[in-house]
């Protein structure tokens, strides 16, 4: 079975690198799929997220790193995937992660929705997070891989 890993990425942080590789373990391939939405402002371009999330998932094999735009469900039957993985962090991520479910089934019934409880050391982390420390000089080191780390500062240094 063949599993869409959707999401912003913006940056991949270690917990998101948690859950390919534990869904690397369940699923034959795991498409780990970059939304690009121009109406989203996002700190990296897709290419530098892509690449980004390449290099921190060198050592796994059975993954794919790509982009897509509009309804992840087209995407993941395009890719004959039958499954979405998602990561559920604490209560808050539920209701979202749940509409977005619910959603994709009425729009793809034969579309299963997984989601992997994020290991517990990462179940704080976001990306926005890391966008707000790095922002204001603080060391996110411990929370995303080195490449992702030193592109994040030097981000900030050149704004
Ligand atoms: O990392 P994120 O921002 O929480 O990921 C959200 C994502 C990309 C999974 C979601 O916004 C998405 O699937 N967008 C594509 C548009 C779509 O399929 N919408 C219908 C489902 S709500």
């Amino acid at each position: 079975m063949i599993a869409i890993y959707p999401g912003s990425f913006d940056p991949v942080t270690l917990g998101h690198i948690d859950i390919i590789e534990r869904g690397a373990k369940l699923f034959e391939r795991v498409i780990v799929a970059v939304l690009s939405n121009p109406s989203k402002q996002s700190l990296f371009t897709v290419d530098e997220r892509m690449e980004q999330i390449k290099k921190c998932t060198q050592h796994i094999k059975n993954i794919k790193v790509d982009s897509f735009v509009g309804l992840t469900v087209e995407y993941a039957k395009i890719h004959q995937a039958g499954v979405l993985l998602r990561g559920l962090r604490v209560l808050s991520d539920f209701e979202k992660e749940l509409q977005m479910a619910h959603t994709n089934k009425t729009l793809n019934q034969e579309i299963e929705t997984v989601f992997l409880a994020t290991t517990k050391e990462y179940s704080f982390l976001s990306s926005s997070i890391v966008k707000e420390i790095a922002h204001f000089g603080g060391s996110i080191d411990h929370l995303v891989s080195t490449n992702v780390a030193q592109d994040m500062y030097q981000k900030y240094q050149n704004q």
